[in-house]
């Protein structure tokens, strides 16, 4: 008879590409077996009536990343992954910004050293390429992506992280020759200055300006840009936080080009909207990220993005500031224009309710397509699989426990993270991660944590050999 640390029983297993009844043996925070009626002195959770999913994984998270204008984040890896491990994730990725004039090096060392015994669930990190210098690009990434730092983000908006087109050209190169896989947030930084600079010009400086100064074109123009560079370099490349039809339209083309593309989305895209950003009292301040949320036809578009296989991830792009002291609304600089309010919204453990109750319990997607967008998609394109991301033996025993029956209205008070407030306060859901599982190790038992700061560590991805899905 096998030996088992501990055995999930009785669940409802889900993976990418099944559903079935069996039980599940651990051992050595592996999966050793799958099976019928295990049995074994260990501990035994009785997953009857629940679905037994892989760990989440969140492929887009940002937590103690310096931001311009000084703010400082709102989530560090300790509180950002405690917030994400109780929305039902096992692994995050967030991203290890260069300082300019800096080598890369130096950025992850630090950010090593503030991940390291503080988190709740395993992370793996992405590289921001701020300033791609000959050394950097001819001799630190090459390097970098060979020791498991192999993807690389790329910025076409932001005054203080854009890249030229020349630059993203010689970044997508270096993936080219080393197999990594550029992310590129897709946004025409010049056409935004042109209408921030007319918005301000008129008075117009309230937060729902922001949305207006980043319209769709803006995001339609840079995806289309930024495919015609990898298809220009013939490199794969995922096309991050996409917002609506007309990029999506874009990514579908380049397919039928025959370019390998990655398409993501985020929940925001799919339950907000740009009249959340006039909120009263510069409360819309508390929605403004980029690219901004649309309006109701661009939700729609983005759940037929999700339906269809147009997008191949679903991440939170949590990026989290604080509202109730001088980093935020306050802020007197945040106050005088919409341009200084810091971009980005928390989100990191509502993103898998959302998606399980507005996407599964409303008949949208079926269970194997939830465990695509929320786990398995995101461990292929970024090198982690099949260690994470599914449910097979030998993979890691990184498992959400599903209690589909569960209802709740979201309200900030009762998570995690170090914001002041969730952009999804009210919000009813169908279901919930109720237990979950690290390496084998229980961290949440029934709502309850029973993990400690430091389970969570560090894993290296492996290069992927330019093959994404
Ligand atoms: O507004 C956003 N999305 N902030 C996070 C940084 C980024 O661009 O992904
Ligand atoms: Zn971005
Ligand atoms: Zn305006
Ligand atoms: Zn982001």
């Amino acid at each position: 008879m096998y030996r088992f640390d501990l055995i999930v029983r009785g669940g409802t297993i889900a993976t990418a590409s099944d559903v079935f009844r069996a039980d599940i043996g651990i051992r050595n925070g592996r999966i050793a077996q799958i099976g019928e009626a295990l049995t074994g002195d260990c501990e035994v959770i009785d997953a009857s009536g629940k679905y037994v999913l892989p760990g989440g994984i969140d492929s887009h998270v940002h937590v103690s990343q310096p931001s311009g204008e000084g703010i400082v984040m709102a989530d560090d890896f300790e509180s950002g992954t405690l917030s994400a491990l109780f929305g039902g994730n096992t692994t995050i990725m967030p991203f290890c910004l260069q300082e300019k004039g800096r080598p890369m090096r130096e950025a992850l060392t630090a950010y090593h050293k503030l991940a390291e015994g503080n988190c709740y669930t395993d992370v793996s990190f992405h590289l921001i390429v701020s300033d791609p210098t000959d050394s950097l690009l001819g001799q630190e990434l090459p390097a970098l992506a060979a020791d498991g730092y192999s993807s690389f983000k790329v910025f076409m908006t932001y005054e203080d992280l854009r890249l030229s087109d020349a630059e993203i050209l010689k970044t997508l190169d270096v993936a080219r020759s080393t197999g990594a896989t550029v992310m590129v947030h897709c946004e025409n930084e010049d056409a935004i200055r042109f209408l921030i600079a007319r918005h301000e010009a008129a008075g117009d400086v309230a937060p729902r300006a922001h949305a207006s100064t980043r319209p769709v074109a803006v995001e339609r123009e840079a995806t289309h840009r930024a495919l015609s560079l990898a298809e220009i370099v013939d490199v794969p490349i995922v096309i991050v936080h996409v917002s609506n039809g007309e990029a999506m339209e874009e990514i579908a083309r380049a397919r039928a080009r025959g370019l390998k593309v990655v398409g993501e989305t985020c929940p925001q895209y799919l339950v907000l909207t740009a009249e959340d950003l006039d909120g009263m009292d510069w409360e819309g301040a508390k929605f403004v990220c980029s690219p901004p949320p649309r309006d109701k036809a661009a939700q729609a578009e983005c759940w037929r993005g999700i339906e269809t296989g147009v997008f191949d991830l679903f991440s939170s792009d949590h990026c989290p500031f604080r509202y109730d002291d001088e980093r935020g609304k306050r802020n007197p600089k945040g106050l005088a224009s919409f341009r200084h309010i810091p971009n980005g919204i928390p989100g990191v453990e509502t993103r898998l309710p959302i998606l399980f109750s507005e996407g599964v319990m409303k008949g949208r997607i079926d269970l194997p397509r939830f465990v695509s967008l929320a786990a398995t998609a995101h461990a292929r394109t970024y090198g982690l699989y099949p260690e994470k991301g599914t449910i097979a033996i030998g993979s890691d025993a990184d498992l959400a426990i599903w209690d589909p029956t569960e209802k709740r209205t979201i309200r900030h008070a009762d998570l995690h993270d170090g914001a002041d407030y969730s952009p999804y306060e009210g919000l009813e859901v169908t279901g919930w991660p109720t237990t979950v599982i690290l390496g084998g190790r229980v961290m949440v038992r029934d709502n309850t944590l029973v993990g400690a700061k430091g389970d969570g560590t560090y894993r290296s991805a492996r290069t992927r050999g330019a093959a994404p899905l």
